[in-house]
């Protein structure tokens, strides 16, 4: 089962493009997240479930499809914010459950600090995150929503590393993740090379 997906499309090389370049201001950082959420979730919702539907366009009776299956998005605080409300707009009867990790800038390992979860999971999950560099928070965030008892789960992630791709696999062999580009690799401080820097740090105009 394939359960690796590489979007190659010319929107998406074209946004990388302008999303990658450090000239780009937060401004229009952000709008490139938002094309490259959509872009990557039509990819992903691909095989959901329709069921038909009776409408009347103005001229006759039809019979029409519409998705027929509970959805949930899981974006993983804070970068993941910023794919939620495009995402959103293709799926707007989607639920939306926050989840909260920040990556330790010294073990490099997630340390979770939010989660907002109901009692009954939906039947397909998106976990959203822009970045899959060593795959930590990836991983853990994926394992709480297993632990909700989701069943379907799907990674949504604008820029991977092979290593986080790798460890999500390993963890998760049955997840797809859907991504833009796999790039080079890390460096030695786990950023994505070439990647395009600190993804929550654009999204939000938060350097210090
Ligand atoms: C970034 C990114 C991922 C994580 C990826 O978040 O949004 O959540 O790092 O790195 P990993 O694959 O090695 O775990 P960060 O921890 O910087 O938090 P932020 O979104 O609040 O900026
Ligand atoms: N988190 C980011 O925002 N960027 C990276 O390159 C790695 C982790």
């Amino acid at each position: 089962m394939q359960t690796v997906f590489e979007i190659d499309h010319p929107l998406v090389h074209h946004h990388l493009t302008h999303l990658r370049n450090k000239e780009s201001t937060p401004h229009i950082f952000r709008s490139q997240v938002r094309r490259l959420a959509v872009l990557l979730a039509a990819e992903a919702t691909r095989d959901l479930p329709l069921r038909s539907k009776t409408i009347e366009t103005p001229l006759t009776e039809m019979e029409g499809t519409v998705l027929d299956v509970r959805i949930g998005l899981v974006p993983i605080l804070r970068a993941g914010l910023g794919m939620t409300d495009a995402v959103l707009d293709l799926l707007p009867t989607a639920e939306v459950w926050h989840l909260g990790f920040y990556r330790d800038e010294h073990t490099l390992k997630p340390v979770g600090y939010y989660q907002k979860f109901s009692s009954h999971p939906p039947d397909i999950v998106f976990v959203l995150d822009p970045m899959l560099a060593t795959g930590g928070s990836a991983v853990a965030g994926i394992q709480r929503v297993k632990d909700w008892g989701a069943k379907e789960i799907r990674m949504i992630s604008i820029i991977a590393a092979p290593e986080g791709i790798a460890s999500v696999r390993e963890a998760h062999p049955n997840v797809k993740i859907y991504v833009c580009k796999i790039d080079a690799g890390l460096n030695d401080s786990a950023y994505i090379v070439p990647g395009l820097g600190d993804a929550g740090d654009r999204i939000f105009n938060t350097f210090v």
